[in-house]
């Protein structure tokens, strides 16, 4: 088990690669309001990912698909705001990088420039090199992401585990091994085999991000709404649950309703 080594005044981009070298894991989770970034910044989460997840749990879409440029723009923003400490990562979303290099790179500064986030991500690997390399050379740090792409949902037909076959490993494999050496700081692997995760985490310089991807990578990530138990019917394997906010929040508002409609709320106290 690793132990914070250092303590760390702002996380940067080079503080992630510190701490991979010096065995430190790495923690994150994604935001994409003020209220709760603030509080995940003060309780020491090293990265912040403003998810296209938003696309979901903000926006109540099935898939990840639909959110755009400007939405993440305005989620990210508000994220930015709230930071001390933490590093911003932002999701390009599905639509604002896969056409061409010179889409994602104009994609990528209007989130830096806008938002004031310090990253972004990309899910992809070889398909998307060129716009990878268009990114960084403009000087703008990258996080891969490999293993389940959400934004790929409709070619994948399911949320399932991926890279469970060989062919797809490999694949994988050559995809980390190339996110690294264009210049990636770091990689998410989503849903894939432990084994396969450790692997890849072992083989490259760079920290490897995990969600659903078993305990020998460098870092977790989760959806703060789902380790925080909002939504009881999200139940995969992968997730642990460290508050049922669903349950407190749902009998503070009922408590609330009750006290509204008897009349006991407000009080004398409560009152000017
Ligand atoms: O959008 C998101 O929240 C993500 C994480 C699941 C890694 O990409």
């Amino acid at each position: 088990m690793s132990v914070a080594k250092k303590q760390y005044k702002r996380i940067t981009v080079k503080s992630l690669v510190d701490m991979k070298a010096n065995n430190e894991r790495i923690s994150m989770l994604t935001s994409y309001d003020f209220t709760m970034a603030k509080i995940v910044d003060q309780a020491g989460i090293d990265v912040i990912l403003v998810g296209d997840s938003a696309s979901n749990v903000m926006a109540g879409h099935e898939t990840t698909l639909p959110i755009t440029l400007d939405h993440m723009i305005y989620h990210a923003t508000n994220v930015v705001r709230a930071i001390n400490r933490s590093l911003v990562v932002v999701d390009l979303p599905f639509g604002s990088y896969q056409s061409d290099p010179k889409e994602a790179l104009r994609s990528a500064i209007r989130i830096m420039k806008e938002s004031g986030a310090h990253a972004v991500k990309l899910e992809g690997g070889s398909e998307i090199k060129d716009s990878i390399k268009r990114i960084l050379k403009a000087g703008i740090p990258v996080m891969g992401h490999l293993g389940l792409t959400p934004q790929s949902i409709y070619k994948f037909g399911t949320y399932t585990v991926r890279a469970k076959e060989e062919a797809e490993a490999e694949k994988l494999k050559e995809d980390a091994l190339l996110l690294e050496k264009l210049g990636c700081f770091a990689l998410v692997l989503e849903k894939v085999p432990a084994k396969l995760a450790e692997e890849v985490a072992k083989s490259i310089s760079i920290p490897v991000i995990g969600i659903g991807a078993g305990n020998g990578v460098d870092g977790q990530v989760l959806v703060i709404h789902d380790m925080l138990g909002m939504d009881h019917e999200f139940n995969p394997r992968f997730l642990r649950r460290y508050a049922d906010l669903n349950t407190i929040m749902t009998k503070a508002i009922q408590d609330y309703n009750k006290d509204v409609k008897s009349g006991d709320f407000p009080n004398e106290n409560e009152q000017y």
